[in-house]
């Protein structure tokens, strides 16, 4: 596998490629990872993963300076799953100057949800994507579903930019108790990982009381972040919404069967997860 720092080499390397699979990664890599970069390889050739942990998407009290850098480590993973090249740029190297221009997702998406409790976060995501886009030239690049809003926007904004790069959704990778793999599990104690698949269970409550043709969506939110809160969790939001555009379905969108997503953002101690469940 080679490993590429600077945009130039980037582009020299891959040059010609036109079924590049592409897998943007801020690294600290687990199986949930590995699993984007087979789901990759199905899609396209050569496999193209890249590692930067993107300030531009941190807030000012978040943990961009205590995210885990594994960087050894991951390359062993990546060089084992048959990555070609793994694009690794310093900051210097992808924003060689204040990166000014940025991709600025609209409100009724960007804002809500994880953009609510996170302002600036999926511009800074959508402004990286774009950038990484455009050193890659992928056909197509995977994003995982457990990042459910970030993979929408994702999406949306290759369709509104014309981008000629394929986006591919990837089942959220859970391990044996349901909880979602994330590099912010390493920040758990052995009590709170233990805690921690309380909340794809209460998502799996609410998908099946929707499910069963409950339609007070906001009495089964509020039940669920109380049975989070019981259980010492301090939840964000769970909420249950359209598929197609992340919005609150209406009484005609439950009588009409319009497909739903539960989602969620939950801090355990220190540590804030997100999940989400298809209903
Ligand atoms: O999901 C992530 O790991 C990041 O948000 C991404 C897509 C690599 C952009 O920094």
């Amino acid at each position: 596998m080679k490993i590429i720092s600077s945009i130039e080499e980037l582009r020299d390397q891959l040059r010609g490629q036109l079924r590049t699979a592409f897998v943007p990664t801020m690294g600290n890599l687990h199986e949930g990872h590995l699993s984007l970069m087979r789901l990759a390889r199905r899609h396209g050739d050569p496999v193209v993963a890249s590692i930067f942990v993107n300030r531009l998407q941190f807030g000012p009290n978040e943990d961009f300076e205590k995210y885990p850098r594994t960087f050894q480590a991951d390359v062993e993973k990546l060089e084992k799953e048959g990555v070609y090249v793994l694009f690794a740029p310093t900051e210097k190297d992808l924003y060689p100057e204040p990166q000014e221009y940025r991709v600025q997702p609209p409100n009724d998406l960007g804002d809500i949800l994880e953009g609510e409790f996170r302002p600036g976060f999926f511009n800074g995501v959508s402004t990286v994507v774009l950038k990484l886009f455009s050193c890659v030239q992928p056909k197509v690049a995977v994003f995982g579903k457990k990042d459910y809003q970030q993979l929408m926007i994702i999406r949306n904004m290759a369709k509104q930019f014309a981008l000629p790069t394929e986006i591919i959704a990837a089942e959220t990778f859970r391990a044996d108790d349901g909880l979602a793999l994330s590099s912010r599990n390493g920040y758990l104690s052995s009590t709170e990982r233990a805690e921690a698949p309380s909340l794809y269970q209460v998502l799996n409550q609410v998908a099946d009381q929707v499910r069963s043709g409950r339609t007070d969506i906001s009495e089964i939110e509020n039940q669920a972040m109380q049975s989070l809160s019981k259980r010492q969790w301090q939840a964000d939001y769970v909420a249950v919404r359209k598929r197609v555009d992340l919005q609150a379905p209406s009484e005609e969108d439950l009588a009409n069967k319009e497909a739903l997503v539960v989602l969620s953002a939950a801090k355990l101690g220190n540590t804030r997860l997100i999940d989400n469940l298809e209903i």
